[in-house]
């Protein structure tokens, strides 16, 4: 597998390019939110300017998509346009909304087929970082670009003078710079870490460069847009405040010597002080198990700072009104065990309510089970009512990472390795490590048919998907 390797000397090639280039301001990115998101094809610079562009899918034609922003409690009414030769549906990662705006295929809503259109409308109830995306083969329909952030804007947000998306994604591509398309469905990827790229992009360039004045606060909203790839992310010289994440808002936290680890799926906001001089630079590197690679370039400017001094530790932003609490005592519980893969000594599963072995399973493209069921099963992991406590105990066992995400819910940790966690974040996607027991409980709030699964997308296509009946 040599093609999931980093190509490093083209990457920083192409970052030194991009240094002259001009910076993407805040006011850019709050565009004005989209009423139509048309998926269809398109092209991007995802190699850089002077570069030749990249064949991709995108909403609006776009790689990553447009950059969607509200405020807290307005409405999002998006129209979906399919220009696809394939149905596609949308699913809003982290947004509490009815059931049948969740836009899962298969599950809330059938496929939207090329020609057609639907009609997404609902609340936006809580602020934070969020995205949204394709949810029928995501693991082509994504990794070709169909995904986008959505920001919901606080009432009070953070004092910072930039407020930037910050969308890590990995491509895969071919030597000729295109998507390598050969390789979807490629059982090797699916049974072992998913489809991992060979070239990063933040905000869909390599290496943009953020420029800011001495003791500029900056608030950088990180997405792992990955289909498979943990990004560990390093900033050296920038001790930067954790202030939220999957959305919600954390006591904040100083990431001094710490590194940040996102799977995909998971957000995380952080506010950067700039304390370098004026033309100085500092980077943000993704460290990778054999190399490290600065994906993008934070530079200050030679304009006269704004204040004197560095911003003093952030205030918490108000919580979010997600239900709660949670009621531990009396939590209807459901066992998730997570098993197959390479290495994983899976003998076989249940397809289609039949027993099939391993072989049978792989041909049809299914390596991992949830409770020894490969892919969607008709009855739901669990059924509960309105308002109740649910906590699944998942065990990992297997040889690998997954980074479960719950739709339409956010979560906590409530134990580790069968011992209880006392606190711990509100989150959509938790990443489980190799032999982890980890224990997550939320209150179901709105009724209907919720998914849970891996959102490192082969694997979640390959067989670990599951989902919450809430009546
Ligand atoms: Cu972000 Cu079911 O996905
Ligand atoms: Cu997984």
């Amino acid at each position: 597998m040599t093609n999931t390797s980093i190509h490093r000397r083209s990457f920083l090639r192409a970052g030194c390019a991009l240094a002259a280039m001009p910076l993407l301001p805040a006011s850019a990115l709050a565009a004005p939110a989209a009423r139509e998101l048309h998926a269809r094809e398109g092209s991007a610079a995802l190699l850089g300017p002077g570069n030749p562009e990249t064949a991709i899918w995108g909403y609006n034609g776009i790689a990553g998509g447009p950059f969607l922003r509200y405020r807290q409690g307005d409405e999002l009414r998006i129209s979906l346009r399919n220009g696809l030769g394939q149905g596609t549906s949308i699913h809003w990662h982290g947004i509490r909304l009815p059931n049948p705006m969740d836009g899962v295929s298969g599950l809330t809503q059938p496929p939207v087929p090329g020609g057609g259109s639907f009609e997404y409308r609902f609340k936006l109830p809580d602020a934070g970082t969020y995205w949204y995306h394709s949810h029928n083969r995501s693991w082509e329909q994504m990794a070709r670009g169909l995904y986008g952030m959505l920001v919901v804007e606080e009432a009070e947000p953070p004092q910072a003078d930039q407020d930037l998306a910050f969308v890590v994604d990995d491509w895969r591509l071919d030597n000729r710079g295109q998507i390598d398309s050969q390789s979807f469905g490629a059982m090797p990827d699916w049974a072992h870490a998913g489809r991992l790229g060979n070239w990063v992009t933040v905000n869909g360039i390599p290496g943009p460069v953020f420029k800011g004045r001495r003791n500029d606060r900056l608030r950088l909203r990180i997405l792992n847009a990955a289909n498979a790839r943990i990004f560990t992310l390093a900033f050296p010289g920038l001790n930067p405040w954790v202030i939220a994440l999957d959305g919600q808002p954390i006591e904040a936290w100083r990431l001094s010597r710490a590194n940040l680890t996102l799977g995909p799926g998971q957000r995380a906001d952080i506010l950067v002080d700039i304390t370098g001089d004026s033309d100085t630079s500092a980077p943000v590197r993704a460290l990778f198990p054999r190399q490290t690679v600065d994906i993008a370039t934070i530079k200050v400017g030679p304009d006269a700072p704004r204040r004197r001094t560095p911003l003093g530790r952030p205030k918490r932003l108000a919580d979010n009104p997600l239900p709660g609490p949670l009621s531990l005592t009396d939590a209807v519980a459901a066992p998730l065990r997570m098993e197959g893969g390479a290495m994983g000594g899976m003998m076989g599963g249940m397809m289609g309510g039949r027993m099939l072995g391993m072989r049978e399973m792989m041909s049809q493209g299914k390596v991992w089970a949830f409770n020894g069921v490969a892919g969607l099963p008709d009855k739901p992991l669990i059924t509960v009512r309105q308002g109740q406590t649910v906590r699944i105990d998942i065990d990992n066992a297997n040889r690998w990472p997954h980074a479960m995400h719950l739709h339409g819910h956010h979560f906590r940790v409530v134990g580790r390795q069968g011992r209880p966690v006392a606190s711990s974040p509100w989150r959509d996607t938790e990443l489980v490590q190799p032999g982890e027991r980890v224990s997550i409980a939320f209150r179901a709030s709105e009724p209907g048919k919720w998914l849970f699964h891996c959102h490192m997308l082969e694997h979640q296509a390959g067989g670990m998907a599951t989902w919450i009946e809430v009546t």
